[in-house]
């Protein structure tokens, strides 16, 4: 068993070396002192020997099992395939590790609420792969509303329009396929239904779906628009689909007193008040961080390594215990009774309610 007290660097796993690992969460680790990679875990040889070579990690396993069994390790990043999230977490939490599960933390609410249990029980940090939450956009978003200033909430559109795998993001594996991942809505939509809860708070009643099939070899609806009713008489629309090209992920926001736009790349606070000065400065504002952005990634500094860094940062901190982890691993959970909602009525064709998931947990897991 790893030892109770927490040495001074703390030894980390990494499993599955693939595209997440390597060009997010390898290299923010590298940028903290506080952080050692001492093993990883990797079936794919290839992949494994360039990446050993990369990040000179000192041993990898081809099993992640003898990875989590025979290393003196503190905690491990699951950076597997979806449908092995919650085997490889719950194998390091039975172990006394602290485990960062990419999104989505497991294939459906139960499994989700499993990990969550063991964390908590054991004393151990797990911390959702979330780290869109900590962009500045929608820090700032989340703070505008906790002010209140947009007013009553009436509506909100909110959607995640991706290429998808192959064309926009470059796996080393072949799972995004996998009807078990459960393609772009596990995918994407599990950013949009974190960020959306995170930013507003609002708690999602029904949701009503269609869908269409538009990837060719994906056998799952890709293509998906769900309408969702929510606390307070808020209705709002999720969007999302990997056939597209503009890669967007954006939240409309639209109250009494005004209506928020935000994404990664642009925040714009509209107001009756907002003139054309206002307007001007949103332009200004948004162009100097576009151009901040291209800048940063020409000197390989991108606002996404800095988001995938804070979210280390955060993880490093809980289990030194110096900080809440963000998001909180309960998050995780209501983010899969909103997924499993979708899909539910994705496959009876009517809208469901979140309130009656219980019956339909059963089989999202199976
Ligand atoms: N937070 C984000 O924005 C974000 C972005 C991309 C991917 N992800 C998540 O990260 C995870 C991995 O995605 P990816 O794009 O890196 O996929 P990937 O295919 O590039 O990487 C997965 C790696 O795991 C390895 N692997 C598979 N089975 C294994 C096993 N049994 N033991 C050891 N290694 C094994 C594969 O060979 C591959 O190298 C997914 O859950 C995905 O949802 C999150």
């Amino acid at each position: 068993m790893p030892e109770t007290s927490i040495p001074q660097k703390l030894r980390i796993g990494m499993i599955g070396l693939g595209g997440i690992a390597t060009r997010s969460h390898l290299p923010a680790l590298a940028a903290l002192p506080d952080v050692v990679i001492q093993a990883g875990a990797e079936i794919d040889a290839y992949q494994a020997a360039r990446t050993q070579q990369r990040f000179g990690i000192p041993k990898i396993y081809a099993d992640y099992r003898a990875l989590i069994e025979q290393e003196p390790l503190d905690a491990v990043y699951v950076c597997l395939p979806n449908a092995l999230h919650h085997e490889a977490a719950s194998a390091a939490l039975q172990r006394g590790l602290h485990v960062y599960c990419e999104k989505p933390v497991g294939l459906c609410p139960q499994e989700a609420q499993d990990l969550a249990e063991q964390a908590e029980n054991a004393g151990l940090v797990l911390m959702p792969g979330y780290h869109l939450r900590f962009h500045e956009h929608f820090l700032r978003a989340r703070e505008l509303m906790r002010q209140r200033r947009l007013g009553k909430i009436l509506q909100i559109q909110a959607s995640a329009i991706y290429s998808g795998p192959y064309r926009g993001w470059d796996p080393k594996s072949d799972w995004h396929f996998d009807p078990r991942s459960g393609g772009p809505l596990y995918d994407w939509g599990s950013h949009l239904i974190d960020l959306l809860v995170y930013i507003t708070g609002l708690e999602i009643e029904t949701v009503a779906v269609e869908a269409q099939k538009s990837l060719p070899g994906l056998p799952l609806q890709d293509n998906i628009a769900a309408t969702f009713q929510a606390r307070n008489c808020i209705v709002g629309t999720l969007n999302i689909a990997w056939g597209g090209r503009g890669n967007l992920l954006m939240l409309q926001i639209h109250g009494t007193s005004g209506s928020l736009l935000v994404s990664d790349e642009y925040y714009e606070h509209r107001t009756p008040q907002g003139g054309g000065l206002n307007k001007l400065g949103t332009l200004l504002g948004n162009a100097r961080e576009i151009l901040t952005q291209k800048a940063g990634a020409f000197i390989r500094h991108k606002s996404s390594d800095t988001i995938y860094l804070k979210a280390a940062q955060c993880f490093i901190a809980a289990i030194q215990g110096k900080a809440q982890i963000q998001p909180a691993m309960w998050d995780a959970v209501h983010v899969h009774q909103v997924l499993t909602a979708i899909a539910a009525s994705l496959e009876q064709n009517r809208p469901i309610s979140t309130g009656m998931l219980s019956v339909n947990m059963e089989r999202a897991c199976a």
